[in-house]
């Protein structure tokens, strides 16, 4: 029986170590050791922590010569806007220039053929491959193609923001180029945020659910296309530029023969047209 003088402590010299408790009412616990929880010895049986839903976000960072080769003809866009497409039509951010690249640039190439594209590779592969094999659907290799519709340079000014949203195609990212001084990790100002399927509310401390991404200039960050996210405005002096795109993924629909391991899936490949994904 509990008794409220009785203190709970819980020293936890490893996940293989001594467990000591005292519990009173109310449960209060004193780690001496926190950090080895997730595998916590109970008399003759083992608990686990499952740290389940996972967000897969790809995050990287471009080589310094391709970042200046961007940021030069970012500069150049910003200065005759009027040359480049209006990309704001189809867009929900309230930025002051988003205008799309054209594909053609030799920067923007190397970038989608080098870096974007092959993100989004390494994505499907991070999170497919730990699929059992009949989970895999139609991301095997060799069995889709990856394609970039869209790209397009983001000017945000003091005040300029970008609302919750999604994009469409597979797969959408943002490559930061250009960032005010003043923005800091002391605030929100200018930082991107996902956002998971929960509010956030500190009160309740439910802070699980909202990750804010400080940007830095050359940082990249590759996410479903359907992953809300959102920038806030900032205040003070300066430009924030970002170059954000969109990719779709697509089986291939072809030649390739089924295995009989493929065979029974029901995201096959083999159908003669693409839907519904
Ligand atoms: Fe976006």
């Amino acid at each position: 029986m509990c008794h409220d003088s009785e203190v709970a402590t819980a020293q936890l010299g490893s996940t293989a170590g001594p467990v000591r408790s005292q519990f009173r009412h109310g449960l209060r616990l004193n780690f001496a050791q926190p950090g080895s929880l997730r595998h916590w010895p109970i008399g003759s049986g083992d608990l686990e922590v499952l740290d389940l839903f996972p967000r897969s976000i790809l995050r990287g960072s471009l080589e310094a010569s391709l970042l200046s080769e961007l940021l030069q003809l970012s500069g150049a866009m910003l200065q005759q806007p009027e040359h480049y497409r209006d990309a704001s039509v189809k867009l929900a951010g309230q930025l002051s220039q988003q205008r799309e690249f054209r594909p053609d640039h030799p920067a923007v190439q190397k970038l989608c053929s080098s870096v974007l594209l092959p993100g989004c590779e390494r994505w499907i592969r991070h999170v497919i491959d730990r699929q059992p094999p009949q989970g895999r659907g139609p991301w095997i290799p060799g069995h889709y193609e990856l394609n970039m519709i869209d790209v397009w340079l983001n000017c945000q000014r003091a005040g300029d923001y970008n609302p919750t949203h999604t994009h469409g195609g597979s797969f959408s990212g943002v490559v930061f180029l250009k960032v005010p001084p003043q923005l800091n990790a002391r605030s929100f100002d200018g930082q991107l945020c996902f956002h998971g399927p929960e509010e956030w509310n500190i009160q309740s401390f439910r802070t699980g659910m909202a990750q804010y991404v400080l940007p830095t200039p050359g940082d990249f960050y590759i996410f479903p296309a359907w992953q809300p996210h959102s920038v806030a405005p900032f205040r003070g002096e300066g430009e924030r530029w970002s170059l954000a795109f969109n990719v779709i993924a697509r089986p291939r629909v072809g030649p390739a023969t089924p295995t009989p391991a493929q065979a029974n899936i029901s995201l096959s490949n083999q159908r003669p047209q693409v839907r519904g994904f």
